[in-house]
């Protein structure tokens, strides 16, 4: 038996179950055993591959949003650049050459670098872009300047629990063991406290997924946006309104598996409630832009131009290059599922498509 497994199996002996929160932060973050610890996560040879991996434009069009509210964004003294769960960073990378080459006032304007990275094996890639930026473990340590924060599928890949709606009662889902000693979901036998974020009357059956962290992530960078003016521009699956069935999958080399397999060598990951996100955002005193489809933001701030443009300089790379920007915004990739929301302070008119 692997170790993970011992790991979490002693737990679950000791109290019964364990919440499928912990379950799922053992499996990822553990010190040593943890996903999160493998070299080889992102990209052609890992088990995903993200918008920024993809193509060099997807920074560039997000660009473009901010580029397009530089009027406000100038008020402010200075600008910090935060990016929450970077991975290899291209995102960041991408952003800051596009604002130098079309825009140096806001390239200046920018002053402190932040990155909310768990990760260390992702260290020595966000080390290497030559930014200087702080990587930090905690959304306190940004400085009180204007921010302008950017999460490509981060909230996704956080761990959080599971509730079933049943007979107007909500209970948690949790993780337990069968009778030959492997792991089995099971419900709760008394039903769970509810708090605001809980959906109202939803059908019997529903599954909800949320965590504690994410939403006091969350209120704090709406905090800080509201105190001190910023942007934040959240890229992410989004849960099918329509389904009642639980989000959370696991994928080993672009395949999904089942979610007890090779524990700490496959990706986990769920759909954001962007209701729930919504909901939180305007509670802590912000507004809201969207959510749009990544296939819409993208057109509407130029992806179709800046790949033509790319073609045209590159002609040798035409095929490749609409291959990019069909698995960006194509209906039956990453176009229709993947949803954009804009956070911004009231203080100013931010104009957001
Ligand atoms: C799916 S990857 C996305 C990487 C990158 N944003 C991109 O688009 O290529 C998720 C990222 O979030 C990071 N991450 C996961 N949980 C985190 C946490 N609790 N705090 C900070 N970073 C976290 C992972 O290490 C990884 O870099």
């Amino acid at each position: 038996m692997k170790n993970i497994e011992i790991i979490l199996k002693k737990n679950i002996k000791k109290f019964g179950f364990i919440s499928v929160e912990k379950f799922f932060n053992v499996v990822l973050y553990h010190d040593e055993l943890g996903y999160y610890n493998n070299n080889k996560i992102i990209g052609k040879s890992g088990d995903f591959i993200t918008a920024p991996e993809i193509s060099q434009t997807f920074g560039e069009i997000l660009s473009n949003s901010l580029l397009l509210n530089y009027s406000k964004i100038k008020k402010n003294k200075l600008v910090s650049l935060v990016e929450l769960g970077p991975g290899r960073g291209f995102l960041t990378r991408d952003i800051l050459r596009t604002l130098k080459k079309l825009n140096i006032d806001f390239f200046k304007k920018i002053d402190a670098i932040y990155f909310l990275e768990k990760s260390k094996s992702f260290f020595r890639y966000l080390k290497e872009l030559d930014l200087s930026p702080s990587i930090i473990d905690d959304i306190g340590k940004v400085s009180e300047n204007f921010n302008i924060i950017i999460a490509n599928e981060f909230f996704d890949a956080l761990p959080v629990n599971q509730y079933i709606f049943r007979k107007n009662k909500w209970y948690e889902i949790v993780i337990c063991l069968d009778k030959n000693e492997k792991f089995k979901f099971s419900i709760a036998k008394n039903p769970t406290k509810i708090n605001f974020c809980f959906p109202n009357n939803p059908p019997d059956g529903y599954i909800f997924e949320y965590s504690g962290y994410m939403i006091n992530l969350l209120a704090d960078i709406c905090k800080k946006i509201s105190s001190f003016g910023g942007i934040f521009i959240l890229i992410d699956y989004a849960r099918n309104k329509k389904s009642k069935q639980g989000t959370i999958e696991s994928l080993k080399q672009h395949r999904k598996v089942d979610l007890f397999f090779d524990l700490g060598n496959c990706d986990i990951s769920y759909k954001p409630d962007f209701d729930l996100i919504k909901k939180i955002s305007v509670n802590n005193n912000c507004k809201v832009f969207g959510p749009f489809t990544q296939s819409f933001f993208l057109q509407s701030y130029g992806i179709n131009e800046r790949i033509n443009l790319l073609i045209k300089n590159n002609p040798k790379q035409k095929n490749e290059l609409l291959l990019q920007k069909l698995r960006l915004i194509g209906d039956n990739y990453m176009g229709k599922i993947f949803k954009v929301l804009i956070i911004t302070d009231t203080k100013y008119n931010y104009e957001f498509i």
